[in-house]
This record gives structure tokens, C-alpha cells and sequence, in this order.
């Protein structure tokens, strides 16, 4: 018996890095997984297949998140295939690494709709759909230790977080009442494509090891045990708040 039996769930940018370590994780504990996706369909096809052959369940949708329209498809998905919404999990995001002196409006607007206004307006359906069925929910938001740490470089990324930051804390009490459930996992930095520049090159890579208290990234299995912890029974007094998952980096100091 799995500890998530019997869950419909919804995994933003599925198929690749955290999202695709959260499906797997996800369905291998009972959950019935809508996997939404934007580019790679084969990686997508793979994915479901390798849940299909480990005995799990999941589906696939194609949906660009920073789409309002797409964003309810996506959670229709779940309702037609499995019945019903037990869990949003907000993952999908970008980055463009660029300073407030370089940002251009348009990469600070495309920042904003994938990683913030998607996780605003899922949450909202996604919300609506709970208090319909009347038993609560969880939404998960993938966030950063970005949402509270400043990057310089990496600004438009930041303000994102930090506003998913402010999401959770503010929805999570409006929700509340209604026992729907909403909490931020804020992983460190982790092996996955958003982090190639970094992990191919060897000095990089060993500054950033250096930086971290356990001297390694985190894999994306690392956090979506997090994630199917607090999608499990074993967290219901849990919400409004952040769960950083960093390998201790954001108290790591330079130690001179
Ligand atoms: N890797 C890290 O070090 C790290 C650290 C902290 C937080 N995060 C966060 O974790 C989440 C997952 O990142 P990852 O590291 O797995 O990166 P990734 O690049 O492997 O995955 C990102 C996913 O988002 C999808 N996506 C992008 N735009 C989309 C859109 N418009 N609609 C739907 N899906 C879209 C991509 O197709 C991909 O599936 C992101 O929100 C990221 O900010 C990552």
C-alpha cells in the first residue's frame, strides 16, 4: 500500500529534472499523475510508459502553464481521467539569468507568466476545485531558496520566487478555512537541465559544491521525497509556509 493511494495529481513541467523525479516518485506511492508538458513528447511518451510499467498510473497533457486557458484544460484532465483533485503541484519554471540592468521587458514578462502568474491562476482552479469537492486539497509550489536569497544576475528568477513566497503565505490563509492546504518546497540548487551551464563546467561546479554545507547538489530524487512527505497523511497541520530543502547553502559562509 502506497502512501499516496487513491491521489489525483497534477505535476506542472512533468517530464524533465524535479517534475519528472515528482511524477515518479508520485505514482510508484499509489497516485493516479497528470503530467503536463510543453516540448520534449517523446521524453513525455517515455515517462509514461515507465510508470505504466512499474504498475502506476498517469497521463499526459499538453499544456503551456503560462496560459490561463491551458491551465484549466490541464486540471479538467485530472477530473476526467481519475475523477476528481487531491493535489496541484506548481513545478514548472525558467530562469534567464540576466541583472536588472539587462533584463528586457519582454524576458521579465515571460519569467512572470511561467513561473508566478501560473502558479497564481493553477492555484486558483485548482482551489475552486477543492472547495467544490468539499474535502480539502494541497497545492505544492516548487520554489527556490530564490523566494527569500537574492541572486544577482538572476533577478526577473528571484522576484518570481519571492512573489510564489508571498502567494503561499497569503493563500494559504485565505484557504485555509476550507481545509485546502498550500506549502512552498524551496530546493537549493539540483542536478537537473536548468543547471547545465554550471554542472558541465568543472570550476563552477566546484565553487557551488564548495558553497554547499554537504558538498554535493541535491538530486531531484532528494526532493520529491519532500514532495511525497507532504502529500502524505504525515503532514495535514502543515501550511502557509516554506520547506527549504538546500543541503544547508543558504547558511553556508565563506568561513574566513
Ligand atoms: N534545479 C535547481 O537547482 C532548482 C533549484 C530551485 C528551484 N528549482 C525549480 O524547480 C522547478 C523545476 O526545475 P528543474 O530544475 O527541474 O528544471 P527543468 O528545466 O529540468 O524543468 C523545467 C520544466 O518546466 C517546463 N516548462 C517550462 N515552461 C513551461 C510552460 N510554459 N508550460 C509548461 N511547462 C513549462 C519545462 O518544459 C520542463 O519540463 C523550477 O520551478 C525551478 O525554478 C530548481
Amino acid at each position: 500500500m502506497g502512501s499516496l493511494d487513491g491521489k489525483s495529481v497534477v505535476v506542472t513541467g512533468g517530464n524533465s529534472g524535479i517534475g519528472k523525479a515528482i511524477v515518479l516518485a508520485m505514482a510508484a506511492e499509489g497516485a493516479s499523475v497528470v503530467v503536463d508538458w510543453v516540448a520534449h513528447e517523446d521524453q513525455t511518451e517515455q515517462l509514461l510508459q515507465q510508470v505504466r510499467d512499474a504498475g502506476g498510473k498517469a497521463v499526459g497533457v499538453e499544456a503551456d502553464i503560462s496560459k490561463a486557458d491551458d491551465l484549466h484544460r490541464m486540471m479538467q484532465k485530472a477530473v476526467d481521467e481519475f475523477g476528481r483533485l487531491d493535489v496541484l503541484v506548481n513545478n514548472a519554471g525558467i530562469e534567464t539569468r540576466q541583472s536588472l540592468l539587462d533584463t528586457t521587458e519582454e524576458d521579465y514578462d515571460k519569467v512572470m507568466a511561467i513561473n508566478m502568474k501560473s502558479a497564481f491562476f493553477a492555484s486558483q482552479a485548482a482551489a475552486k476545485r477543492f472547495i467544490d469537492q468539499g474535502d480539502g486539497g494541497l497545492i505544492l509550489n516548487i520554489s527556490s531558496v530564490h523566494e527569500d536569497w537574492p541572486m544577482p544576475g538572476n533577478i526577473a528568477y528571484c522576484v518570481s520566487k519571492g512573489g510564489m513566497r508571498m502567494l503561499t503565505r497569503t493563500a494559504g490563509v485565505e484557504l485555509g478555512p476550507h481545509g485546502v492546504r498550500m506549502v512552498n518546497i524551496a530546493p537549493g540548487a539540483v542536478d537537473t537541465p536548468i543547471n547545465e551551464s554550471t554542472t558541465s563546467n568543472k570550476d563552477k561546479l566546484g565553487k557551488l559544491q564548495d558553497a554547499i554545507p554537504l558538498r554535493k547538489l541535491a538530486k531531484p530524487d532528494d526532493i520529491a521525497d519532500v514532495v511525497v512527505f507532504l502529500a502524505s497523511g504525515r503532514s495535514s497541520y502543515m501550511t502557509s509556509t516554506t520547506v527549504v530543502v538546500d543541503g544547508g547553502i543558504m547558511q553556508g559562509s565563506v568561513g574566513l
